[in-house]
């Protein structure tokens, strides 16, 4: 079981909590009365209260969540400040959770923060009708085969560039290194060459103002207040923005085309009544996606490392699955070739169920609705509430993945698919339904080309023990360096 005693997480959880409850508690309520006429779930408040806010404090999350589940059932309401925040425990009742129309269900103003950082023009700047119809341009430029496909040989180049600079042997902290070679290939991909060549140093420092700054804990609750953070934020917006709408300008006057993500969005996606993107809207979608994907990736590929190189059983069958592939392809490596890389597709899956980087997603209620959880107790959760789906939580569920604590990739093989026993909310580490994760195809296919990379070339070893997790982080990821020696070693294919 995932125990963690930090202080930390429990200070940034109570706070971000208690700022999101006061922001709800701000909020305009949107749909009729909140009388319910059913029973709404147990509560926990008083003295259970304090119980609760101690076992996250000592225990952790996941310990937190076990204990509250096994005495209130799946459903139970977390009660302070007035403010409600509801926990829907088990994929069997989140349904409308993921799918409810956002007239219902939503975000509502919890993500407001990241305004500031990618304009007013985009993502939650925007009302739903139009915000729907972004998500659909990234949809069409991250999840089409043919648009994903021109990514693979530059994604190649980048990694194949990348690791030629490590020496025979060494030492590396992986977690930066993974940060490094994913911003590059970030920039590649999505911003395209002109970034990639002439600018990469400076649009890589500008992302990390942005996003350090964007993402304090005082930015998150207070994105307006004229602090340093947000002043340092709004100057890196700032210049990305000049530089991004440079580029889309020139692109535009000059009729160039190039096959990134950028010229997508410029020249892919138009609205439903005919009209072509802003340059405002490009430049915050494209700022948004490489955020997107920035600190999950990251973490993605770190874990996935961490646990290969701590279990020789998944290393020796992601080892075997690479010898077959060069056996049949020879170096080459395309589309097709990464989508046949299934075993490394598990063990990325799987490095994601144990360690998710968005532990815990939210939603605000602006209409009551029911849960009826499989033991048959029904619910209404009234408007006005949080609801909360502990993704860390359910993705361990033991009736669903046996031995949920043991990295086992071959549980999500055809003949387990134990992602699928509960149905098709069962696995989250991408989010369900209607805000379903963009990037999902695109980053499997980065991870892959990494990790193919280095199970080729290189023996690894993790020389410190395996990392914990950093609760103080907005999104979690592997607790300080993660340190790995390595030696160049071309994989014995006979
Ligand atoms: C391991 C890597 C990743 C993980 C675990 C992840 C996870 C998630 C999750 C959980 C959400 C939904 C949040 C919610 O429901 O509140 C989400 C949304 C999103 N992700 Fe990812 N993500 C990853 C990588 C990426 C990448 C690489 C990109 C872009 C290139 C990206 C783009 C997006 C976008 C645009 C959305 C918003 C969709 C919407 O608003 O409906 N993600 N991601």
């Amino acid at each position: 079981m995932d125990v963690t005693n930090s202080a930390v997480w429990f200070t940034v959880s109570f706070v971000l909590i208690a700022a999101i409850a006061i922001k709800i508690a701000k909020g305009r309520t949107m749909f009729g009365s909140s009388r319910c006429t059913m029973p709404t779930p147990p509560v926990v408040d008083g003295i259970s209260l304090i119980r609760f806010l101690h076992m996250l404090l000592t225990k952790g999350l996941r310990a937190t969540i076990h204990d509250q589940h096994k005495r209130m059932g799946s459903v139970f309401t977390v009660s302070f400040f007035g403010q409600k925040l509801t926990f829907l425990v088990g994929p069997e009742i989140l349904s409308h959770f993921y799918q409810g129309p956002d007239s219902e269900i939503s975000h509502g103003n919890m993500l407001d923060f990241m305004i500031p950082m990618f304009g007013k023009e985009v993502g939650y700047g925007v009302d739903f009708t139009t915000r729907y119809e972004q998500i659909r341009f990234y949809i069409d430029a991250l999840t089409r085969p043919s648009k994903l496909r021109v990514h693979v040989g530059p994604m190649i180049q980048e990694v194949e560039g990348y690791f030629a600079k490590w020496g025979q042997d060494g030492i590396i902290d992986l977690k930066h290194e993974f940060s490094m070679l994913l911003m590059l290939i970030s920039s590649r991909c999505l911003l395209g060459k002109e970034v990639r060549n002439k600018m990469f140093d400076e649009i890589h420092t500008l992302f990390h103002e942005l996003d350090s700054n964007g993402m304090s804990l005082s930015s998150v609750l207070f994105p307006y207040a004229p602090t340093p953070a947000n002043r340092r934020r709004d100057r890196a917006r700032s210049k990305l923005s000049e530089i991004f709408t440079e580029i889309v300008r020139s692109r535009r006057c000059s009729n160039q085309v190039e096959e990134d993500v950028l010229q997508n969005l410029i020249d892919d996606a138009k609205y439903k009544d005919g009209r072509s993107t802003t340059e405002g809207e490009v430049t915050g979608m494209i700022m948004l996606l490489i955020f997107g994907g920035k600190h999950t990736s990251t973490a993605a590929t770190t874990w996935t490392g961490a646990r290969l190189l701590s279990s020789e059983r998944s290393l020796t069958a992601v080892a075997e699955e690479q010898k077959q592939i060069v056996r049949k392809y020879g170096d080459h490596i395309d589309y097709n070739v990464l989508l046949e890389m299934e075993t490394l597709r598990c063990s990325i899956k799987e490095a994601l169920r144990m360690h998710p980087p968005a532990a815990v997603d939210f939603r605000k209620v602006h209409k009551n609705f029911t849960v009826e959880t499989k033991e048959g107790h029904k619910y209404e959760i009234p408007r006005g509430h949080t609801v909360a789906s502990p993704i860390l939580f359910n993705s361990n569920l033991p009736h669903i993945y046996k031995d949920p604590d043991v990295y086992d990739p071959s549980r999500f093989s055809r003949e387990r698919q134990e992602d699928k026993i509960g149905g098709k909310f069962t696995y989250a580490a991408f989010s369900c339904g209607r805000h379903t994760c963009a990037g999902e195809a695109y980053t499997y296919m980065q991870i892959k080309a990494i990790w193919s990379h280095l199970l080729r070339n290189f023996e690894l070893k993790l020389i410190y023990p395996f990392p914990e997790t950093d609760w103080g982080k907005l999104m979690p990821e592997p607790k300080g360096k993660v340190m790995v020696s390595y030696k160049r070693r071309p994989l014995p294919i006979n």
